[in-house]
């Protein structure tokens, strides 16, 4: 069966621990944009090279730079049968361009999972991780960003009555089984 999935939540929230567990288990591809970017950067492609400073500072990459990389990665032939989406849409604009791009490839998406954690908490566990974004400038900007964004994305999933919100703030193996159970 194919299985479309949106993640939503804040930096550190698991969007990319959770995908990757559910991406396996379903045997769909894991599409993260900050992954992709991150492979750029390190590999210092032009896409790469323009997005750095963004990352670097905990800004959002213009979207012009990330409209076609995620059209060009669902129209790959591994992701007919489904996909994981981690760190898109981050705004309003890239929720209505990933609408008209579904209908364009006769898809939709079966779920949007909005992972809920408090701020004190997604600080201690990025701190931990340790990143390159992951100082607490960075984290505190990221976090500002992603609050400013959050609310009209997710109203606009909200209204269409995709959204489901997991607390994120539990045990890793607790998350998996509340996002499983979401989606089946
Ligand atoms: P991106 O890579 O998407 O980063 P992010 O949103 O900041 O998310 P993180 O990877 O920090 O967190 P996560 O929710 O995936 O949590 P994770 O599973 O890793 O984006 C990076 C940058 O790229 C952006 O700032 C922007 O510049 C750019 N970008 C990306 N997409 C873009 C877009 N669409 N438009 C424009 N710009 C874009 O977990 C975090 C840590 O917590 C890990 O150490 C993990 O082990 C731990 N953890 C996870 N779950 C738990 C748990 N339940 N309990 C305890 N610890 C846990």
């Amino acid at each position: 069966m194919t299985k479309r999935l949106i993640f939503l939540g804040p930096p550190g929230s698991g969007k990319g621990t959770q995908a990757q567990k559910l991406s396996e288990h379903h045997q769909i591809p894991h599409v993260s944009t900050g992954d992709i970017l991150r492979e750029a950067v390190a590999q210092q492609t032009s896409l790469g090279k323009e997005a750095k400073d963004y990352m670097d500072k905990g800004e959002l990459v213009p979207d012009t730079l990330i409209l076609n990389l995620i059209q060009d990665r669902l129209s790959h032939d591994d992701a007919a049968n489904g996909w994981i989406l981690d760190g898109f849409p981050r705004n309003v604009n890239q929720a209505a361009f990933l609408e008209e791009l579904l209908i364009k490839l006769n898809q939709n998406a079966d779920c949007v999972l909005n992972l809920e954690v408090p701020d004190d908490v997604l600080v201690e566990r990025l701190l931990a991780r340790q990143r390159k974004d992951d100082n607490e400038e960075t984290i505190r900007r990221r976090l500002e960003v992603y609050h400013h964004n959050a609310v009209p994305v997710i109203d606009f999933y909200h209204q269409k009555q995709t959204l489901k919100t997991i607390d994120g703030n539990q045990e890793m193996e607790q998350v998996t089984k509340s996002l499983s159970e979401a989606v089946s």
